[in-house]
């Protein structure tokens, strides 16, 4: 996907009503004129606020992590954060069970959830 690509769905999610788009990367090349830094940083220095608010987080295991402590920290239910998971799935399908977590199946149950729903069992990843 090409970075004009890229900036077409950060332009088309801004039109939304009540929408703000902050966009990060953690390193730029020469053409990048926007934030530099990592999501965590981000979060601090948004400080977006929880009231009638969703946070939606994807990406790799270990930064799903961090953002969901800083989440918390920002005054964020559980329930007002949906993450996904995806990164645990291999079949895709319910037939391999390398995605499964207690009684769940990442790829069957998810892989989007709520933080509530997940909580007791993410430590375990
Ligand atoms: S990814 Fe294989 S069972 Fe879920």
């Amino acid at each position: 996907m090409g970075k004009g690509r890229v900036n077409w769905f950060y332009e088309e999610w801004a039109k939304a009503p009540r929408t703000i788009v902050h966009v990060t990367v953690d390193k730029g090349d020469d053409a990048w004129t926007g934030r530099v830094g990592v999501i965590t940083q981000a979060l601090t220095d948004i400080a977006p606020k929880p009231d009638n608010a969703v946070a939606v987080t994807c990406g790799p295991p270990i930064m799903i992590k961090f953002v969901l402590k800083d989440l918390e920290k920002l005054g964020f239910a559980p329930q007002q954060i949906v993450t996904t998971l995806e990164s645990k799935m291999k079949c895709g399908l319910g037939k391999c069970g390398r995605c499964n977590v207690g009684d769940q199946y990442i790829c069957q149950d998810g892989p989007v959830f709520r933080y509530d729903q997940i909580q007791s069992f993410l430590e375990a990843f």
